[in-house]
Parts: structure tokens; C-alpha cells; sequence
């Protein structure tokens, strides 16, 4: 569904991307690890055009992101749903309002049809009706993660990207987010791509699994590719040891 070709991405002098290659299954759920710092989040945003490589391609469903101009990049961009590291939700806006506000931009449906798309979504993500009127600075916050998801599925896209959907979340949240995402994943069909630190949730949801390292990707593959590679620096940051240059720096 994705391919990405020799991904290429500077800031100044550091490189961050280094000609990266990796290919994204339709209907799937893949996994992108990395050490903090990589570059995870910065890969994801070229996947739907947020960011622009110095070099290489994305190229969905055959066609080449970074060649559209502005007026066709918005129109293939509706087709996917962002879940920002940070939920990312419009503060001044309410729970109601910040799910409404993609449906309203993009589509010509009715008030009626705007709230009854709302409260449907409020329900997948599994809040209740008394969260509509209130403010993000009102929410804890696995329950911002949910309107942000409800958010992002709003247009029902066919790709979702999440970017560490359950970071600062204690761990029943996180089973519940990691449920989220496989339940949205089955019953929309939906093609996903989560950045996760989270090795354990990484193996329960992913079908491929591709670690970003050195501007590249290191290894990629299923569950038992990861949990039996004999890479040392794969190994390594699976079991959360530190390398030894690391702890030279103590
Ligand atoms: N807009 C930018 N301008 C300059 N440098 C940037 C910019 N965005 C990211 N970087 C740099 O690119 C590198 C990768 O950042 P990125 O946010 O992608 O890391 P990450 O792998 O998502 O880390 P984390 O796991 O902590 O979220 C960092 O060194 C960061 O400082
Ligand atoms: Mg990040």
C-alpha cells in the first residue's frame, strides 16, 4: 500500500533519514521501533506529505506523494487519519467540537448528520456522551488519546498513523489503547503504521515489525524475526540494555 524508495532527510548537517526503504502492508498493522531521537517521528510525517524529504519517494497505491502539487496532496492526505505524539487536540475547542471539526471541514453533511457521526465515534473509542461538552484541560490523559483517535477516524481514512499512542499512559490504559488500535484496525479495515517504546505492545499488535536505526531500517519483519534475531544492536534495545559507548558517557 506504502512504499517508501531511498527516503532521504536533513536538518542542517545531521542526517536523520539515510536513504531508508521500507514497504507498508494494506490492512496491516506495522510496527516502527527506534531509540528516542531517531527520527520515528520525523519518518511518519513524510508519510503523509507533512514533511519533505531532500530525496527519495512515497509512493501510495501508485502514486508519487511528493510529485502532486498542493491541491492534490490535500485531497490524498483526507485518506489518512494522524494521531500526533502528543494528541494534539485544539484547546480552546470541546471534546464535541474537536471530533466535529474534520467532518464539518471536509464533507457538506448536515448538523444533524455531523452530531450523529460524533456520537458514534465517542462510542468506538468507548467515551461516554458527558465528555462532548467538556474541555481537553478537563480530560485526563488516556481519555484525550481516545477523542484524538475519534478524531483521526472521523473521515473514516484507510490509512492510520499513531504516533506512540500510549506513552504516559498507565498500563490498563495501554491495554485499552492497544486494543483500540487492533479493534479500529479489524472493523475498518484500516492500514496502520504506530510508532510504540513499548516492546510488549509491539509484539501483541503488530503483523511487521521494522526498526529505524542509523537513518535506516535495521531489521523488519514478524514477531518471531525480532524476538529470535541475533542483531546485537536489535537485541539490545529489546532488552533495554544500554550499548557500552552508552554508559561510558555516565
Ligand atoms: N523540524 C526540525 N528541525 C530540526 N531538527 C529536527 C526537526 N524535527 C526533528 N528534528 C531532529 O530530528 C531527530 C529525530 O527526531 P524525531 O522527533 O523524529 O525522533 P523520534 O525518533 O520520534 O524520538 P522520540 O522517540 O523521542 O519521539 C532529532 O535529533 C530532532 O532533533
Ligand atoms: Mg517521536
Amino acid at each position: 500500500m506504502i512504499e517508501i524508495q531511498k527516503l532521504h532527510k536533513s536538518f542542517g548537517s545531521q542526517i536523520v533519514l539515510n536513504d531508508l526503504n521500507l514497504s507498508i502492508p494494506k490492512g496491516k498493522i506495522t510496527v516502527i521501533i527506534g531509540r528516542s531521537g531517531e527520527g520515528k517521528s520525523v519518518f511518519i510525517k513524510h508519510l503523509m506529505g507533512l514533511i519533505r524529504p531532500d530525496s527519495g519517494k512515497v509512493i501510495i497505491d501508485g502514486t508519487s506523494l511528493f510529485d502532486l502539487n498542493q491541491y492534490q496532496l490535500n485531497d490524498i492526505r483526507k485518506r489518512f487519519g494522524m494521531l500526533f505524539q502528543y494528541a494534539a487536540l485544539f484547546d480552546s475547542m470541546t471534546v464535541y467540537e474537536n471530533i466535529a471539526f474534520p467532518i464539518k471541514e471536509h464533507t457538506n453533511k448536515s448538523l444533524k448528520e455531523v452530531t450523529n457521526d460524533v456520537h458514534e465515534l465517542i462510542d468506538l473509542v468507548g467515551l461516554s456522551k458527558i465528555t462532548l461538552p467538556k474541555f481537553p484541560s478537563e480530560l485526563s490523559g488516556g481519555m484525550r488519546k481516545r477523542v484524538g483517535l475519534a478524531r483521526a477516524i472521523a473521515l473514516k481514512p484507510e490509512i492510520l498513523l499513531y504516533d506512540e499512542p500510549t506513552t504516559g499512559l498507565d498500563p490498563v490504559m495501554t491495554d485499552v489503547v492497544n486494543h483500540l488500535i487492533l479493534n479500529t484496525q479489524k472493523t475498518l479495515g484500516i492500514t496502520s503504521v504506530v510508532i510504540s517504546h513499548d516492546i510488549q505492545a509491539t509484539y501483541d499488535i503488530a503483523d511487521k515489525i521494522a526498526m529505524l536505526h542509523e537513518g535506516k531500517i535495521l531489521l523488519e519483519g514478524d514477531t518471531q524475526t525480532f524476538k529470535n534475531t541475533k542483531n546485537i544492536v536489535v537485541k539490545n534495545f529489546l532488552n533495554g540494555n544500554a550499548s557500552p559507548e552508552q554508559l561510558k558517557e555516565i
